[in-house]
């Protein structure tokens, strides 16, 4: 049974007037299944959240790296066997980070070809983002990947609490082992959700940041409803994506023969598609705003796109 009434949907967290780390983090679960509030014991961490939802029993995984708080349909497999289900089941653009190969590989160079498209680096995008937000209690880093931006967030900003969430269970192991070798970053609190199904109760988050991600989510309207559903009202949404300038762009910055260019080409003619979504600046602003969002900005600077804007409120 549910103890503990899931907060309204329209309920806002009430700041406390000198709150501590455990408490700003302590009642902000819910189950992804059903919504039956997650307790977790104050100044414990994610580690002390029940293994199971006391309503629907959907069960909750955990390893020494994360908490794994995604709707479990059926019996508990072994990852090998999740991830080929997942590989026969959801779209390539999230399967791709579930791979081992892409996930050792992210931080090792992968992520450095984003510069091809105009995105400025780690550093200056968590700059970007400070300009933007520069205070907040509870953070929600959206889709963290490897942590590359995490552990900036928990380390270089005033930001006071950050939890990553990413649905890749090979990118949260790699995010844990090297926050772990980062002797500022250590116990950054990481989860594993679906962004189409957070495991948040409503208005809980102060700024919500998901950096190069919004091209890789099965269906990107669901996963801005669900952002827009966890920030408090007057919170700040910050995204960089992909424009869709991008496959040009990174295309003709590869270093291929003409002979392979050609190929490729040919390839595409036939009907090979790009795994991700990219998107045009229109298509951005007004997917933003229909999940709920106000005071939309994106800005498209050849395929670096940002996306700047706050949910209504206070
Ligand atoms: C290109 S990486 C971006 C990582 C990091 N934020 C960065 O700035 O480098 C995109 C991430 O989106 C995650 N992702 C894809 N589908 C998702 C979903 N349904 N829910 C949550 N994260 C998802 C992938 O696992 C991957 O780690
Ligand atoms: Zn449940």
């Amino acid at each position: 049974m549910c103890t503990t009434s899931p907060q309204s949907q329209s309920q806002t967290r009430q700041p406390t007037a000198t709150p501590t780390i455990a408490e700003s983090v302590d009642d902000i679960f819910q189950c992804p299944n059903c919504s039956c509030s997650l307790l977790a014991a104050p100044a414990q961490r994610l580690n002390t959240l029940p293994d199971s939802c006391p309503q629907c029993n959907n069960t909750f995984p955990r390893s020494e790296d994360f908490v794994d708080l995604t709707i479990q349909s059926g019996p508990i497999l072994p990852e090998p066997l999740r991830l080929l289900r997942d590989l026969r089941t959801a779209p390539g653009r999230q399967t791709l980070f579930q791979l081992p190969m892409v996930s050792y590989a992210y931080e090792r160079g992968w992520r450095k070809n984003f510069s091809m498209g105009g995105f400025p680096g780690a550093d200056k995008e968590v700059d970007l983002l400070l300009d933007f937000a520069p205070n907040a209690d509870l953070v929600l880093d959206m889709s963290c990947g490897s942590g590359i931006i995490s552990r900036q967030l928990a380390t270089r900003t005033p930001y006071r609490r950050v939890i990553a969430v990413d649905y890749s269970e090979t990118m949260l192991r790699e995010a844990a082992s090297r926050a772990r070798k980062d002797v500022r970053a250590p116990e950054l609190d990481l989860l594993r959700a679906d962004v189409s199904a957070l495991p948040f109760k409503d208005s809980v988050f102060d700024v919500v940041h998901s950096s190069a991600a919004l091209h890789c989510w099965p269906v990107v309207q669901d996963g801005l409803r669900e952002l827009h559903r966890v920030l408090q009202p007057g919170g700040r949404f910050f995204a960089t994506t992909f424009s869709r300038e991008y496959p040009e762009i990174g295309f003709s910055a590869l270093p291929f023969g003409d002979r392979l260019r050609r190929r490729i080409r040919d390839l595409r003619r036939l009907g090979a598609r790009n795994p991700y979504r990219f998107f045009d600046r229109e298509e951005l602003v007004y997917l933003v705003r229909a999940a709920g969002f106000i005071d939309v900005d994106v800005t498209v600077d050849r395929a670096f796109a940002v996306i700047r804007c706050r949910k209504r409120g206070a």
